[in-house]
């Protein structure tokens, strides 16, 4: 059977208390509807149907990915009517898993046993037993164990209420049998809406068994409706990528305390320091170093490369050997050869600093070329920008910057030379001289010190 996903996700989530749709909040750095799209595509279905409509086009401009076909349902009368919108575009002899935007950490291994059920019933259920069952949907069963039909927490008898065993959401159905049901479900219940829940009545009624699969846990079945679920399911995904780091051989210094949102890639004896955030994509080498409170976003960490604390590394690539921080930052195109030094307090955009070179304190290099073995003292800035333009300054190779220099842009320095400190250097600085523009120091004799006129 070509299965087929939908993925409900057109809901305000009054609970979450904000203007933004409640799919479109961020785990790990991506919305929660991604992350139930990145299941789906686990299960490499022929198609990704997501109903959407509170918040409007705010939600398909937020995923604009191509395998995601887009349903809007204009008014919210009910998840089985959401899954009815979506029915159209599948065929009747397709398997249909239905899956909440709201719903993020489903086992791909779980969803897979729900679909293979299909072989031998219409319809089955994903089910977990939850301890305080709370608002969620009841699994009534008959005295035999077969499942009979699903009630809302909103419709139960007191005695219903008692039942722990709870409705996921998550179902999947032939879609020929899911179309027929749905069409022959109704709204008259606690909330006047068509409940997905009722095909189970209707499947049942037909004379089909049900088929269930338990949840491995209970946080399989974890949906969010509030920024306290948020924050939990937050930490359980945090805690899981932890583990799975650790497992592939990532030294972290103390999982709890590290939060990736994106992708990192790593060789061997990596060691990840405290309160380290990961965004985007990021790849270390081997024996790479990260000290505490360092933000990697989308950068490139060589072989051997130390990065000490409190470190912010974006769009940036570091060399093999390379030594960064405590307190340096590394903006956009920043690139380190080899053997770099950047101390603390050094910011460092779109340069490219060369093998060995070394800016150990207080400085700013932006837009550069900074040759081999060049030495930049403190308090040297590169003055990149007129006030209109930005321009390029060049250090060529074994040059060395003294303290408070002003390279004004656009200059170069020659290879091997040497600029004195507190100097401003508008023209370039010939190879091998020394260059300084500092006025000469006087001492005046006989000086004195002004005194207050008597009154
Ligand atoms: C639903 C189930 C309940 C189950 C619970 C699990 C029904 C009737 N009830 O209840 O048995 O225990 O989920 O979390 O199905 N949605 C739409 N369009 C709509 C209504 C809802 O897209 O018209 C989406 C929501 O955005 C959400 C999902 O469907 O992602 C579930 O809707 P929600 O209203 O939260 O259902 P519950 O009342 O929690
Ligand atoms: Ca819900």
């Amino acid at each position: 059977m070509n299965l087929h996903v939908v993925i409900l996700a057109a809901g305000k989530g009054t609970r979450m208390r904000s203007d933004l749709p409640k799919v479109l909040h961020h785990v790990a750095g991506k919305p929660l509807l991604s992350h139930v799209c990145d299941i789906a595509r686990a299960l490499r279905p022929g198609g990704i149907h997501v109903v959407y409509g509170h918040g409007g086009d705010l939600v398909p401009a937020a995923l604009p990915h191509s395998d995601l076909s887009w349903v809007l349902q204009t008014e919210q009368l009910g998840t089985g009517h959401a899954v009815d919108q979506a029915m159209p575009g599948i065929e009747d002899d397709a398997a249909v898993l239905v899956l909440y935007g709201d719903v993020p950490l489903l086992g791909v291994p779980t969803l897979q046993t729900l679909v293979n059920k299909l072989a031998n019933a219409p319809l089955a259920i994903l089910t977990v037993a939850l301890p305080d069952p709370d608002n969620y949907g009841r699994i009534v069963r008959s005295e035999s164990g077969a499942v009979e039909r699903i009630v809302e927490a909103k419709d139960a008898s007191a005695s219903e209420l008692e039942i722990n065993e709870i409705n996921s959401g998550i179902l999947a159905g032939r879609a020929g049998d899911l179309k027929r049901w749905l069409a022959g479900t109704s709204n008259e219940n606690a909330q006047s809406e068509y409940y997905l829940t009722d095909v189970v009545e209707l499947a049942v009624a037909e004379g089909s068994s049900v088929a269930d699969v338990q949840a491995s846990s209970e946080r399989e079945a974890l949906g969010v409706n509030s920024k306290q679920d948020l924050a939990m399911v937050e930490r359980i995904f945090q805690s899981d990528e932890a583990q799975r780091l650790m497992q592939a051989g990532l030294t972290l210094r103390d999982p709890a305390r590290f939060d990736i949102r994106g992708e990192l890639t790593f060789g061997n004896d990596c060691v990840i320091d405290i309160n380290v955030i990961v965004e985007g994509k990021v790849e270390l080498g081997s024996n790479v170093s990260i000290g505490p409170n360092v933000i990697l976003r989308d950068c490139v960490i060589a072989d051997n490369a130390v990065i000490h604390a409190n470190c912010v590394i974006e769009q940036a690539t570091v060399g093999p050997g390379s030594l960064v921080g405590p307190f340096a930052r590394l903006r956009p195109g920043a690139e380190l050869v080899q053997d770099v030094h950047v101390g603390n307090f050094v910011e460092i955009k779109n340069s490219v600093v060369g093998t060995g070179s070394k800016a150990n304190h207080l400085a700013y290099v932006g837009d550069s070329d900074v040759g081999a073995g060049v030495n930049i003292g403190a308090g040297t800035i590169t003055a990149n920008y007129d006030g209109a333009n930005k321009h390029r300054t060049t250090i060529r190779d074994g040059a060395s910057i003294g303290s408070n220099v002003v390279l004004v842009a656009p200059v170069t320095v020659g290879r091997d030379a040497t600029v004195g400190a507190g100097s401003t250097i508008g023209k370039d600085a010939p190879d091998a001289q020394l260059t300084l523009t500092r006025a000469r120091q006087v001492s005046v004799k006989g000086w004195k010190r002004p005194v207050k006129k008597p009154k």
